[in-house]
């Protein structure tokens, strides 16, 4: 297995352990559980099952179509993207809630969720370009 892809998977297992965090953390502090809801759900979501969907699928469907991802370069820049864009949002959330320094946390909000969608933008374009019917 590629190191790149070893450290999607890494990172989903973070994620979902932070995403589980904050939800034990969401239950003993109901009063401002409101303020991490959405940072869990992505971290969980975004975090944990798309990043793991992603290493899974760059390992098993190149070989499944019998060949190689269309683009390794394009799976290491998508690693950056996704993480600096996740860890982003589930900063921005919760410092946007919380009233301090609401103004910047709305840009880095904006900024995360363009560096999000430009992560899944090019999962979409390496793994459609790599996958293929065989001939049976
Ligand atoms: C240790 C595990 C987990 C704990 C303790 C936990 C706890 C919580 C709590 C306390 C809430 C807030 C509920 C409320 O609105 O009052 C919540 C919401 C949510 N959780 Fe979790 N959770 C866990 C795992 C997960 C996982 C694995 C996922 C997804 C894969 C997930 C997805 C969500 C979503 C999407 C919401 C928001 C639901 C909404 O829009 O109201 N959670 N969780
Ligand atoms: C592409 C990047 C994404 C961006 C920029 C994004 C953005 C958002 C925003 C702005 C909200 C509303 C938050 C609020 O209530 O203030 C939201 C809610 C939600 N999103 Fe996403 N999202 C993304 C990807 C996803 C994905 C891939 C999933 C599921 C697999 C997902 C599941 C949810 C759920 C369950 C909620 C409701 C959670 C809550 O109650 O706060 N999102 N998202």
């Amino acid at each position: 297995m590629e190191l790149i892809i070893v450290w999607y998977l890494r990172m989903s297992i973070i994620y979902f352990v932070a995403g589980a965090g904050i939800g034990i953390m969401m239950i003993l502090e109901p009063s401002t559980a409101g303020h991490y809801v959405t940072s869990h759900a992505h971290l969980n979501l975004l975090g944990f099952m798309s990043m793991m969907i992603y290493g899974v699928g760059y390992h098993i469907l190149p070989k499944f179509s019998g060949r190689h991802i269309y683009s390794s370069r394009i799976m290491h820049i998508q690693f950056w993207l996704a993480n600096a864009g996740l860890i982003g949002l589930a900063a921005g959330w919760p410092l946007r809630a919380g009233g301090n320094a609401a103004d910047a946390a709305a840009s880095l909000l904006i900024i995360s969720a363009a560096v999000t969608v430009g992560s899944v933008v090019l999962f979409a374009v390496n793994i459609l370009k790599t996958v293929k019917a065989v001939q049976m």
